[in-house]
């Protein structure tokens, strides 16, 4: 049953023809009225699917939106509160990612999704923790740079046979950060019977520890086809909010339930009502870095 506002919204939803995107890391209250919940890939995947709405309402942090209005040149895209940015995405700017271009000529430039406009505008080919691997496995060269996220970097690093260079050299998720082998060696005591699902973006050691690196739709999928019926999920917290809604029947515990992204949560029903009344707040992208930000993403949907 929805409550007041989420019934508003939805009526509003109707009234504008907008479609709601939403994060998985977004709280259970705006899971529950999405038109459509996923991961950062599945986001893009969608955003250059749809057709027929005249708003995009996006319930996640910057770059994701940016993303969306990137593929979406006609369409508005709007985010109910604009200051929910990604720290990570600002780790990498523009200008040090040309100068590493500089340092490494004949490097190909691989950045996750996970980055500013501007950055992408000088990418080759964007990813996800979804399809990074597969991502750098299709190119020619042997040599990537590859950013914001050391992480991730190193995640590639183990599964391809090229040199990944990351770019910066310390990029990183501060609530991915937070994940350590101590709190899961105690989890897995505690239940032994349990599989350990981390995200990429979490340390290497505990990557290590863990039974699945995932990206939070690989997670999705991966506890609904187990037979398993206990996971200890290594990610933001409202990502157990979305697979204890859609998995009823089995335990799913938080590798820490402090680790809030603290940016996802600024949306909140009340500012969504309000964006969709007022159509704000709408995300723009410099029409130079447009163009070019497009390819290096339509080339990752293509791998895809
Ligand atoms: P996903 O692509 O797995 O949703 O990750 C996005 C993100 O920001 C993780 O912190
Ligand atoms: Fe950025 Fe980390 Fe938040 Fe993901 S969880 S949006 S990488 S700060």
């Amino acid at each position: 049953m929805f409550n007041d506002l989420q019934k508003e919204i939805v009526k509003l939803k109707e009234e504008k023809n907008a479609t709601l995107l939403v994060h998985n890391y977004q709280t259970g209250d705006i899971q529950e009225i999405a038109d459509f919940i996923g991961d950062s890939l599945e986001l893009c995947i969608k955003a250059s699917q749809i057709k027929d709405s005249d708003l995009i309402v996006f319930c996640g942090v910057d770059f994701m939106a940016e993303t969306a209005a990137i593929l979406n040149p006609d369409k508005k895209v709007i985010i109910p509160d604009k200051t929910a940015e990604c720290p990570m995405a600002n780790m990498l700017p523009a200008e040090e990612l040309r100068q590493a271009k500089k340092r490494h000529p004949d490097a190909a430039v691989v950045l996750y999704v996970n980055t500013l406009a501007e950055a992408k505008a000088e990418a080759d080919i964007l990813c996800t923790s979804a399809n990074a691997v597969k991502v750098v496995q299709s190119l020619d060269e042997d040599q990537v740079l590859f950013g914001p996220d050391m992480n991730l970097a190193s995640y590639v690093q183990q599964h391809v046979d090229k040199e990944i260079i990351p770019v910066p050299e310390e990029g990183h998720c501060y609530v991915h950060k937070m994940f350590n082998i101590g709190d899961l060696y105690f989890l897995r005591e505690k239940y032994p019977d349990a599989e350990i699902l981390v995200h990429p973006e979490c340390d290497p050691e505990v990557q290590k520890f863990a039974d699945h690196v995932l990206s939070t739709g690989g997670m999705v999928h991966y506890v609904a086809a187990s037979p398993k019926d206990t996971f200890i999920i290594g990610t933001e917290v409202d990502m157990i909010t979305r697979l204890r809604r859609e998995n009823p029947g089995k335990t799913i515990i938080p590798a820490l339930s402090d680790a809030i992204c603290q940016t996802m949560k600024l949306h909140t029903l009340e500012k969504i009502r309000n964006s969709l009344l007022n159509e704000e707040f709408v995300v723009t992208v410099d029409e130079k870095l447009v163009g070019r930000a497009r390819k290096a993403i339509k080339r990752m949907l293509e791998v895809s």
